[in-house]
Parts: C-alpha cells; structure tokens; sequence
C-alpha cells in the first residue's frame, strides 16, 4: 500500500524561459496533465497523498515536455501521453524513477 505524498508537476507554460523556444504548451502539456490527473482520480488508493499541478516554466524548454515528480525530484523531458503510464507505475505506484526518461543531470537543477 502506497503510504508516501506524491506531487506530479506538468509545465504548461507558453512563455518558455529559453529563448527560441515554442514552450510545453505548444506540445499538448495539458494533455499530459489531464491524463495524470485522470490517473489519480481513478487509480489512486489514496488520493489525498498524490497532488497533480500545473507548473511555470522549468528552464529546459527544449526538451518539452517536462515532468518533475515528487519524492525524488525529478526531471523528466521529451513526455508524451504514451509516457504516462509508464511514469505512474513506476514512480509513483513503486517509488523508482524510470531512468530513460531522466533529464540528464546537467538540465535537472536549472532554473526551477
Ligand atoms: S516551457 Fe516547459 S520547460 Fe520551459
């Protein structure tokens, strides 16, 4: 049984921090975020320990969309709706990071 809180962040900005950039929003973020939120309301056994937010933009805009999960934080870029199952058995329902999908380190603590 899943005892520890959970916080799924899902940027939806369209006023990406790096110039040159079109921003998560152009690439159907609230797609991702609507579905993890359909997840919890559906799959969760305690929904209260797992929260589901919009985010500011997270300075790795290039690498659209990004994901950061908590316990863990951590960064995970180039999402896509097929990715979402993935992220939520496995970080959330397990606790374990699902490495291929890891912003490498060095985009991990920029900006946000
Ligand atoms: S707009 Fe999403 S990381 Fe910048």
């Amino acid at each position: 049984m899943k005892k520890n809180k959970s916080i799924i962040l899902v940027c939806t900005s369209d006023q990406p921090k790096q110039a040159g950039e079109k921003g998560c929003l152009s690439k159907e973020s609230r797609e991702v975020l609507a579905l993890f939120q359909q997840k919890k309301e559906l799959e969760a056994e305690d929904e209260s320990l797992i929260r589901v937010k919009e985010s500011i933009c997270m300075n790795n805009c290039a690498n659209a969309i990004c994901v950061r999960i908590f316990p863990g934080n951590s960064l995970y870029e180039h999402i896509q709706l097929s990715d979402v199952e993935e992220l939520w058995e496995s970080h959330i329902q397990k606790n374990q990071e699902v490495k291929h999908l890891l912003a490498p380190k060095i985009n991990r603590f920029m900006g946000f």
